[in-house]
Order: C-alpha cells, then structure tokens, then sequence
C-alpha cells in the first residue's frame, strides 16, 4: 500500500473559462489562460496557456487558437482534452505521469448530466483512475475559508470569465442559486464596441482585457482613481494603427449595462432565498469571489444597490481552486462531491 501511494499523483483542478488551475500537494502548481494552439492540419497541439495566449489573435492560417470553454462548460471536447493534458505535463517537466491518479475537477451549478459525464470521460482520457467532480460555488465556499457544513447560510458571487454564479450555501448544500451568462469575457466585449463607437478604433479581445485591468471600473466615481491608460489599435477611418487614452469614467460607462445585470441577477438570488438564510446573510454579508471581483469599486456598487455588506475574497482567481483542494483531501467526509456512479 505505501509503495502504491507513493505513485499516487492527486489532482485538485478549476478548468475555468478564462483559467485553469492546478493544485498538487497543497500547492498551486498550474495557473494558465485557457487556451490551446493547434495546427490547423494535423491538429497536433503546438501550445497551451501563457503561450498560447500570445498567439491569440496573430495566427495565420496554419494555426488556430481555441478557447475550449465557453460560458463555464466545455465546447470544444477535443481541446479541452488536449489543453489539460498539456498542462498536466508542463507541471510533471514533460514526463508522463504514471501510477494512480485521483482527481476533483469543478464544474458549474448549472451544468447537466450530459456535460456532467463527459467531464468523467475527459478525466478518463487523461488517465484518472478516481475522479470527483464539485460544483463550483461550492468550491469557492470552502476556498474563502467559509464553513459550508454549518447550519448558516453565505452567498457567493463568483464573476469568472464565462458566468457569474451566485449561490446560498448551507449545511453542506447549495439552497438555491442563479447563473448569467454575463461576466468577464462580456466585459471585454463591452470595451470593444466602446471603443469602436466611441472612439472609431478597433482593438483586440487581449487589449481590451488589458484595459479592463488597468482602468476597469463600476463607479464613475473612484476614491484612488487608476491613471488613464493609453490603448493602441486602427483607426477604423484611415486604416492606420494609432493611440488614445482612456479613462476609468469611460470604462464605467463601457460596463455599466452588464454591471446592472449581474446586480439583478444578486436581488433576484437574494428574493429566492429562504427567509431564515436570509437572516443569516444579513448578517453576514455577500462574499465576492472570481478575476470579476477584482473590478474597481464592483463590491461598493453591489453594496449600494443591496445594502449589505460585501466582502472581496483574498486572491479572487484562485478561491475555486483553494476550495477543490481542500475537497480533494476531504473526499471520503464531504458527501456533495459527485462520482460517477451518482448522475
Ligand atoms: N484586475 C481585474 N479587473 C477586472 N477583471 C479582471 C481582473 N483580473 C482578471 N479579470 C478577469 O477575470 C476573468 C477571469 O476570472 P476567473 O479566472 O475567475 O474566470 P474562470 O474561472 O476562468 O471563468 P468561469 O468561472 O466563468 O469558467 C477574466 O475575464 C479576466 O479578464
Ligand atoms: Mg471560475
């Protein structure tokens, strides 16, 4: 048995739509866009992550980048399959793993039995020999530190890259909960035609990511305003590359439209929860998880629009995948893990 352990490689893994972690002994060890290089021909994967990210939006037609994850679930199987792959030999230096491997992957709240089982099928492909999924929110729960198995109920919003979720969780359960397809990714977007409207210049999905971390804001009114940032892309008139600067002012008006959905989508999860949770979160406040909360202001305007308090979970991005880790070593005591023999 001790020399069977030895081989034994544990998985805790957030296959996010913008990110995917991993975590191993207790350790971050994978931390990567969700993105995958391919030739267009062979289809052999020729990057995955960081790198295949600088490719994005300057390939030619030899080469595709593909996101393999749209809104929180898996599009492209194929992808996804060789995307984890190549991020689970990049942590082992390129040797394959071999041995026993146990996983928890997590997945949306909204997600069928379908997408369910292919996820099983993934984590089969790359060889896992016991595989648990969680659901998101519930991850996010534990990675904040809150404790989900008490008879107390906590709201989570997790703004990711595809969806926001928004959960109550008590007694190691998820009570009720709501999932948009409006976050980070929709942000970008909204930069992008601001931009084009606005200022007739057309820009690329990762320069509009940058702007939305350098300047992105949900207030027009910041109390330690970011410097306006200076953004390059073509002139929609003449053809030819130039520069602008943007403020913050701008970007809050850019996002304002799909900020006010998500703050619908929070009053609509709060007039959902049962009024005994909805005591308990009264008194204890929205917990604000995912790369969404890192938006400037975000937890104040959610604050004001719901009079509660909001609270912004230490290192946002990587709350999910803290709390699939924490699952993974807990798989024998927590009974909302999933396996394969319950859907
Ligand atoms: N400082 C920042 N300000 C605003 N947005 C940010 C910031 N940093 C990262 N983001 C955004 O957060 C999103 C990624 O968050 P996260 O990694 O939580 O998503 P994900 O888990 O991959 O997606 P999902 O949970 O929807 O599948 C991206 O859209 C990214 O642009
Ligand atoms: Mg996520």
């Amino acid at each position: 048995m001790k020399l069977f352990n030895f081989f034994k490689t544990e998985l805790a893994i957030d296959l996010g739509t913008a990110n995917t972690l991993i975590i191993q002994d207790g350790k971050v060890v994978v931390d990567e866009p969700s993105i995958v290089a391919m030739d267009r021909r062979s289809n052999e994967v020729i990057a995955v992550g960081r790198k295949a990210m600088q490719m994005h939006g300057k390939t030619h037609e030899n080469i595709k980048t593909i996101r393999p994850l749209r809104d929180g679930v898996i599009a492209d199987f194929q992808a996804a399959e060789s995307m984890i792959e190549g991020m689970i030999s990049m942590m082992n230096h390129k040797k394959k793993l071999f041995g026993y491997m146990k996983m928890v992957v997590c997945i949306p709240s909204g997600i069928t039995e379908v997408e369910k089982r292919a996820v099983f099928d993934s984590a089969d492909h790359v060889d896992s020999k016991e595989t648990y999924l969680i659901h998101e929110p519930m991850a996010a729960a534990l990675g904040i530190g809150l404790d989900v198995e008490e008879p107390v109920g906590n709201m989570i919003i997790d703004i990711g890259g595809g969806t926001t979720e928004i959960a109550v969780i008590a007694l190691s359960g998820i009570v009720c909960d709501q999932s948009i397809r409006i976050a980070g990714d929709e942000f970008t977007m909204d930069i992008m035609n601001y931009m084009k409207r606005q200022h007739n210049i057309l820009i690329g999905e990762r320069t509009a990511e940058q702007i939305k971390i350098n300047v992105g804001s949900a207030l027009h009114d910041l109390e330690t305003p970011p410097e306006d940032y200076p953004v390059n892309g073509r002139d929609l008139m003449t053809g030819i590359p130039k520069q602008i600067k943007v403020s913050y002012g701008e970007i809050a008006h850019a996002l304002d439209k799909s900020i006010s959905k998500i703050e619908d989508a929070v009053l609509k999860a709060l007039e959902n929860t049962p009024p005994e949770l909805a005591s308990d979160i009264y008194k204890t406040g929205l917990y604000l998880t995912g790369g969404g909360a890192l938006l400037r202001g975000l937890d104040k305007r959610i604050s004001q629009k719901t009079k509660l308090p909001v609270h912004v979970a230490e290192d946002p991005l990587r709350a999910v995948v803290r709390g699939t880790g924490i699952a993974l070593k807990n798989s024998d005591r927590f009974s909302f893990l999933i396996d394969r023999n319950s859907i």
